[in-house]
């Protein structure tokens, strides 16, 4: 047989590089910038197998620029930049990496949820701006999470994982998803299903952990806001446009909620104005997965669903 050839469109860690190499002949963009639309559709020509990153839009003019395809290896769990319906009536499989990323991304929700409750951020600024200061009793004083409620909307791994650390920190758990999941998970994790009305309404920290799809599109907008208690405070670690984010710019204003951490923006990487600005929101770059050792296990599972198309074994990991 004919080496496949296959195109990785992102800059990716070369343990998946390698492994990809036992499968086919690669040609990988290595640079830090996205690859130019001419140069992914030169390669794209005579392409068998694609590995993506979650900043390509693989839609009807991608698949039409690949005509060989069979397979789209995501380097994400989330694989809302891809249209996978197109790719079903294509007859190509489209593959993602859930489970290799659950723990760095359920840390660093942890970690957003403490610097917001504790105005790291806030206090960063402050030193780094030299602004005199010394200690005081009431000195930027934030709030503890022993005895408050955690609210999940999206109970898969990375939630689940979230509860986990949560309860180590004293917090209760409640969460909304589509099914309820495994009574001893639910027991392990002292978590309780609920509508999501009401875990709008009575939590304390909102946390977002579903997967971002036309149903969740602005799943969090100014009414939902407006059910939130208006100390509530609410952290997006899963996909920006779930919350609208001119209304969370007006709710964190206004007063309607207490305050937000996020890791993902509804127009990424553009940031809305009204948030920079704002001290009760605590933002960085979508730096979920961000690990060396969890990016690498991504670009290594992109790479086995794509060695495992070829040799017969089949993907890890399909998605359709
Ligand atoms: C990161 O956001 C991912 O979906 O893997």
């Amino acid at each position: 047989m004919i080496s496949p050839k296959i195109v990785v469109t992102g800059k990716i860690p070369q343990p998946g590089i390698d492994l990809l190499s036992t499968a086919g002949e690669v040609w990988a963009w290595n640079q830090d910038d996205p690859i130019p639309h001419e140069i992914r559709d030169a390669q794209l020509a005579n392409a068998d197998a694609v590995v993506t990153i979650l900043t390509d839009t693989v839609d009807d003019a991608f698949l039409t620029a690949a005509p060989n395809l069979k397979i789209v290896a995501n380097v994400a769990v989330g694989y809302n930049n891809i249209d996978v319906d197109a790719c079903t009536r294509r007859e190509i499989m489209v593959t993602n990496t859930p489970g290799v990323l659950t723990d760095a991304t359920a840390d660093l929700a942890m970690g957003l949820l403490l610097m917001v409750t504790r105005r790291l951020g806030e206090g960063e600024r402050l030193i780094r701006s030299e602004t005199p200061w010394k200690w005081g009793m009431f000195m930027m004083l934030g709030s503890g999470l022993q005895g408050r409620q955690l609210g999940i909307i999206g109970m898969g791994g990375i939630g689940q994982a979230l509860a986990l650390r949560a309860r180590a920190f004293g917090m209760s758990i409640v969460y909304h998803n589509r099914n309820a999941v495994d009574s001893k998970i639910e027991q392990a994790l002292d978590a309780r299903r609920c509508d999501l009305d009401e875990l709008l309404a009575t939590s304390d920290v909102v946390s977002l952990n579903c997967p971002y799809s036309e149903d969740t599109h602005h799943l969090i907008d100014a009414e939902a806001m407006r059910t939130m208690r208006n100390d509530a405070v609410l952290v997006n670690t899963a996909r920006g446009p779930i919350v609208d984010e001119a209304a969370l710019v007006e709710a964190l204003s206004t007063g309607v909620i207490g305050a937000a951490a996020l890791d993902v923006f509804e127009h990424e990487p553009e940031v809305h104005p009204g948030l920079i600005g704002l001290d009760n929101v605590v933002l960085v770059p979508h730096l979920g997965s961000a690990t060396v050792e969890t990016r690498t296990a991504m670009a290594t599972l992109a790479a086995r669903n794509v060695v495992g198309f070829y040799d017969g074994t089949g993907p890890l990991t399909p998605v359709n």
